[in-house]
């Protein structure tokens, strides 16, 4: 399993009028357990903390550490190990088609062109999206192209994958699947999420509430905690 810390790691983005807004306040936190979910009202915080853990933000104070690497100085080092899924599959999808976008990420395993096609190829089948191998990104319903980032981002294998809001575009045939997928992973996942069924399958959730983490435990308490919150 993975060594993640954060060690007072804080944020502070400078606003359009020139003070600094703080949106998330130093956080000391390790996060080793293999399902972790992020839960919070919007703007609370949780992809600010979530962009921390593969250094598409740094922090403004205190260090985060992916297995003993600093994201600040070792920030490719660590992109390697953890692969990062967004909320907007656009974001993530580069390429006209699923599978030059997972030869894409292919890039540095597969070095002859062939072997890297027909390996995206077979990823694509593993994930159930064969048919959809050559379609346009753009046709692709929300849903679809959700589940076409997410079999990316699996296919180099990070060791850790977090996971930005992972369910918010799929139906309900494609959450179930989603969820009995990453209840299969092997890897250490960590994700923010609002669907709480999602978030009860972890062993562990933190509530995240105005840029805090307001509680840490087992999932099932941090979700009756933060339906207290708004009751
Ligand atoms: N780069 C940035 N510059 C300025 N403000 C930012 C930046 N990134 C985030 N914020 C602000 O920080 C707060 C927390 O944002 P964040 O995206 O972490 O929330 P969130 O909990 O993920 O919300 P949601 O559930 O809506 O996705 C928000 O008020 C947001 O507007
Ligand atoms: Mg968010």
């Amino acid at each position: 399993m993975n060594h993640v810390a954060l060690c007072g790691a804080g944020v502070s983005v400078e606003t359009a009028d020139g003070n600094l807004r703080t949106i998330l306040k130093p956080t000391t936190v390790e996060l080793t357990e293999q399902r972790i979910a992020v839960i919070g009202a919007n703007g609370s915080g949780k992809s600010t903390l979530l962009r921390l853990l593969n250094s598409l933000m740094l922090p403004s104070s205190g260090t985060v550490t992916i297995n003993g690497l600093d994201t600040r100085t070792q920030g490719r080092a660590v992109r390697r190990q953890v692969g990062f899924v967004f909320t907007d599959p656009l974001s993530q999808l580069v390429m006209p088609t699923p599978l030059e976008d997972i030869e894409l990420s292919l890039r540095r395993v597969h070095k002859s062109a062939p072997e890297r096609r027909s390996a995206a190829a077979g990823v694509l089948e593993q994930y159930g999206l064969g048919a959809l191998a050559a379609n346009s990104i753009y046709e692709l319903s929300g849903g679809e192209r959700q589940l076409v980032a997410l079999a990316t981002v699996l296919a180099v294998q990070p060791r850790l994958l977090v996971l930005d809001e992972p369910s918010t575009l799929l139906d309900l045939r494609n959450s179930r699947l989603l969820r009995s997928r990453l209840a299969a992973l092997p890897q250490q996942l960590i994700m923010a999420t609002h669907d709480l069924e999602l978030a009860q399958d972890c062993t562990r959730a933190l509530v995240v509430d105005d840029g805090a983490i307001v509680f840490d435990g087992p999932a099932a308490d941090a979700v009756a905690r933060y339906r207290r919150m708004y009751s």
